[in-house]
């Protein structure tokens, strides 16, 4: 249960716009209990220190791994006495128990250490000792009046960097699936959506990133359409990708862990909680008979807590039609660890970029789909994508060039946002407002910025299609190191189950 009180304070941050999520764990006290928990390290979670400068009282968020320099503080603040409130005055202050400070602390003047924008996400105090929040750490600034400040040991931080870089496994690991569904090509909505997404996140996590043929099985019939579908997805995401530097990206069926666990998983699972999934439901609400659903789509759900558990992830980046499939591998893990009474799946933290906007289609009505056809492809060829750029909606209202044309609603100045550049953007868009410059040619604008900004990745797929050799070797690779991950936690599943016992010699 959150507490009350964990609820308002997100709510108070939803309000901010500051990307958060609650994780709830045992009642625990130090810093150190909390991210060994979480599975995380001090270097991923900060503290707020509530402070006296001298009479005011001030809120300093540091790094949990950090110290911060007391001298550099007074000069700044200009201040001789600097000082931790005692538990009393923390307390009166915060109306909070002492340990368990909330990162916005109304009334106080916020500074928040250069050093937290190092990682991408921190944990934080919640208010409870039973809750913690994961913060997107860039959205702290949206803490009103907060000011970034350079405040920790110079000789820590030197020490620190010298960790981030070795600490590869102490980064934030995520795992997410795709499916080969449509044709299994990507269209710009895909990459803005979702690809890009991953992208910036693989920076700073440790990432597994797989095609899941296996899912799209629940749909997909036929031998050539999924071979195709999947050969296409994977040059699609290897161009997109580029560097796979902490990326390990492999095919699900080429990781038997994924079914054997979806298996085991079964045994836990209760029918009420599949029947309750969208999939599922939505098939029925389409007119489909219950008895004709195949038990691969019921079953879904169970392929997704596989996929996920495998890896011990912290979180999973979805869409959020996919959220409540991670909530269901939450309360999966969840069963099967209370059954078998060792913690062993580690409840994982769905994360819906909430920044990531729906793409409008060509058409300017609805969203950018395959199905709908009102796409601009990537890997097409450019006759082609000039073609869907020509067809692109712009201001219906705008008859003549000299027209004063209107930006809003025009699909070719939405796309130009994201792959022009801004200031001949902005050019383009005073020109168009004020009747000086035609729709052929802010579309011959857009076309030339989309084959400038997927030039590199275009020449990648171009290579990656005629050297199918490479391609198997990345996947064959990428297989490998899951299968290393995924056989480690199916030995300790294997283990708690009572599967292994003194006649066992099977090794994986
Ligand atoms: P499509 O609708 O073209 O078949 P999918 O449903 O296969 O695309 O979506 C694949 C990924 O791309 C998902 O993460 C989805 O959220 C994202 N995506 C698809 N279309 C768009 C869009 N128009 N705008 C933003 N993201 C999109
Ligand atoms: N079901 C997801 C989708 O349709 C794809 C997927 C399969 C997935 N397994 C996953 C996503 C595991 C995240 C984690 O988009």
């Amino acid at each position: 249960m959150i507490d009350e009180n964990v609820t308002r304070y997100s709510n108070k941050l939803k309000k901010l716009g500051i990307n958060h999520k609650i994780v709830e764990h045992p009642q625990l006290k130090t810093v150190l209990e909390v991210q060994n928990y979480l599975g995380l390290t001090l270097s991923d979670g900060f503290s707020t220190l509530v402070m006296k400068a001298d009479d005011r009282v001030i809120s300093v968020v540091r790094r949990d791994d950090l110290r911060l320099d007391f001298g550099k503080m007074k000069n700044f603040f200009g201040v001789k006495n600097l000082r931790m409130v005692s538990d009393e005055e923390f307390k009166e202050f915060t109306r909070l128990e002492p340990g368990t400070a909330q990162v916005f602390i109304p009334g106080t003047q916020t500074y928040l250490d250069r050093m937290l924008f190092e990682k991408e996400y921190l944990t934080g105090g919640s208010g409870s000792f039973t809750c913690s929040i994961y913060y997107k750490s860039a959205d702290l600034i949206k803490i009103p009046g907060s000011m970034v400040a350079d405040f920790v040991q110079e000789e820590v931080i030197r020490k620190s960097k010298v960790n981030i870089q070795k600490s590869g496994n102490q980064k934030l690991r995520i795992v997410s699936g795709i499916t080969p569904s449509g044709d299994g090509t990507l269209h710009i909505g895909n990459y803005l959506g979702a690809v890009r997404q991953f992208i910036q996140m693989a920076k700073t996590t440790d990432c597994f990133l797989f095609i899941a043929d296996l899912h799209a099985l629940t749909t997909i019939q036929n031998k050539s359409q999924l071979q195709s579908n999947v050969e296409n997805l994977v040059l699609n995401e290897l161009a997109l990708l580029g560097d796979l530097n902490n990326i390990t990206f492999f095919r699900q069926s080429d990781v038997p862990m994924h079914t054997e666990l979806q298996s085991i998983l079964n045994n836990i699972t209760p029918l009420g909680l599949l029947k309750r999934a969208h999939a599922y439901k939505d098939k029925l609400q389409k007119d489909v008979m219950e008895d004709e659903i195949n038990l691969g789509l019921f079953n879904y759900p169970i392929l997704m807590a596989a996929d996920i558990l495998l890896y011990k992830p912290d979180m999973v980046p979805v869409g959020r039609d996919q959220k409540q499939h991670v909530e269901i591998t939450r309360d999966v893990a969840d069963k099967f660890n209370k059954t078998y009474q060792k913690n062993i799946l580690k409840l994982p933290e769905p994360h819906i970029p909430e920044e990531v906007a729906t793409i409008m289609g060509t058409d300017g009505k609805r969203k950018m789909s395959k199905s709908l056809g009102n796409l601009i492809a990537i890997f097409e060829d450019e006759k082609i994508i000039r073609k869907q750029v020509m067809g692109t909606y712009t201001d219906p209202t705008r008859i003549h060039s000299d027209d004063r044309g209107h930006i809003e609603g025009n699909m070719v100045f939405a796309y130009l946002d994201f792959f022009g550049d801004k200031s001949k953007v902005d050019e383009l868009k005073k020109l168009y407002t004020e009747g000086k410059v035609g729709d052929m040619e802010v579309k011959n604008y857009l076309l030339d910025s989309l084959m400038t900004y997927f030039a590199r990745a275009r020449a990648r797929y171009e290579d990656l299609k005629v050297n199918p050799v490479k391609v198997k070797k990345i996947l064959e690779e990428g297989a490998e190191k899951a299968r290393k991950v995924a056989s480690e936690t199916m030995v300790e599943v294997r283990e708690v189950l009572g599967l292994t016992n003194k006649y066992s010699f099977f090794n994986y």
